[in-house]
């Protein structure tokens, strides 16, 4: 659907065309090759959305050492969760000439205008983790990550089975990620579309909890301030969960028995709950992105067709397979 635009294929030809006739010491700063150095290494920034969660602690430890692995000279800063401080750093390096521009977008929505400044500086953006809701596609070169909608699907229909002989309401409370967030949306929208089929399941609260365990643990005392019976917590992923499992034990309330707890992630601090039988159920997402990302790096900055969405292969856990899958565990 998306196409490699022709300028960008006629300017990664031009740029080889000059290194070989030996003539790279002029630089191509000011072609669509971007900030490639005499010593012809990538130069890559990436902005990341924070440190918010054990998931990003992961991922921003596999983009670093996966750089660093293939030879690509990495810029990278931490935009603590705010919109305004990507963009600040996306023109950045569109100013520095980098030669690739790769990003995690903190909301889906309000990218159009920087992401074409990048586009007509000729530097290739690559999506990672998260998408953005631009509807010109020509944007970016691809979209690498998980399928949040389908965690969400996952989880609900976990639920789904398990609630399957209740005879009554089922009252679900949801912590969501931060406000606009692609995960906080998408999963949202794949676990409200599991759960529908049926009817006893009733979400009666969804609060952002901001993907921290400190938002998990102070959301979730409220809903059990507000909600005298809650039988289930949906958590948009671990740390939220982690934290909500002080407010639940703090109310004299057995997690995982007293309330089923389903999360997403999967890192480890998850995973020894769901192994401890505090966590319920798992839908799995991959921070372990690094190595896919250098390689679409390098496969754009030569100029190279990639496909448009690539999707993060991942699974779900049970506390017996959590059991299983823990000692391995690398995150
Ligand atoms: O975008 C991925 C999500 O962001 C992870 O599920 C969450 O832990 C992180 O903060």
């Amino acid at each position: 659907m998306r196409t490699q635009s022709a300028p960008w294929r006629a300017a990664a030809v031009l740029a080889s065309v000059l290194l070989v006739g030996g003539v790279a010491a002029c630089g191509n700063s000011d072609t669509g090759g971007g900030g490639s150095k005499d010593d012809g290494k990538i130069t890559m920034g990436f902005s990341q959305v924070g440190a918010e969660s054990g998931w990003r602690t992961a991922n921003t430890t596999s983009i670093k050492e996966s750089a660093t692995a293939a030879g690509i000279e990495l810029k990278f800063d931490d935009a603590q969760q705010k919109q305004e401080n990507q963009i600040k750093a996306i023109r950045n390096y569109i100013q520095q000439k980098v030669d690739v521009i790769a990003f995690s977008p903190v909301v889906e929505s309000g990218w159009d205008t920087v992401l074409k400044e990048a586009k007509d500086a000729d530097i290739p953006v690559i999506l990672t983790d998260r998408s953005v809701d631009s509807a010109d596609k020509s944007l970016y070169k691809t979209f690498l990550g998980s399928d949040f909608v389908k965690e969400g699907r996952l989880a609900g229909e976990w639920l789904v089975e398990q609630k399957k002989t209740a005879s009554g309401p089922v009252n679900i409370v949801e912590l969501q990620g931060n406000t606009g967030a692609a995960p906080a949306n998408d999963r949202k929208k794949g676990f409200g579309e599991a759960i529908a089929a049926n009817p006893n399941l009733k979400i009666i609260a969804s609060q952002p909890g901001d993907f921290t365990r400190a938002g998990g643990k102070q959301v979730m005392e409220q809903f059990l301030k507000a909600n005298p019976k809650i039988d289930v917590l949906f958590a948009h992923n671990d740390d939220m969960g982690l934290g909500a499992l002080e407010a639940i034990t703090a109310a004299g309330k057995v997690p995982g028995k007293d309330i089923t707890i389903i999360t997403v992630d999967a890192v480890k601090d998850g995973m020894q709950a769901l192994a401890d039988g505090k966590f319920n159920f798992i839908a799995e997402c991959s921070p372990l992105l690094g190595p896919q990302l250098m390689d679409l790096a390098k496969k754009v900055h030569a100029g190279e067709e990639v496909p448009a969405r690539i999707e993060t292969e991942e699974t779900t856990f049970t506390t017996e397979q959590a059991k299983e899958a823990l000692p391995n565990r690398k995150y």
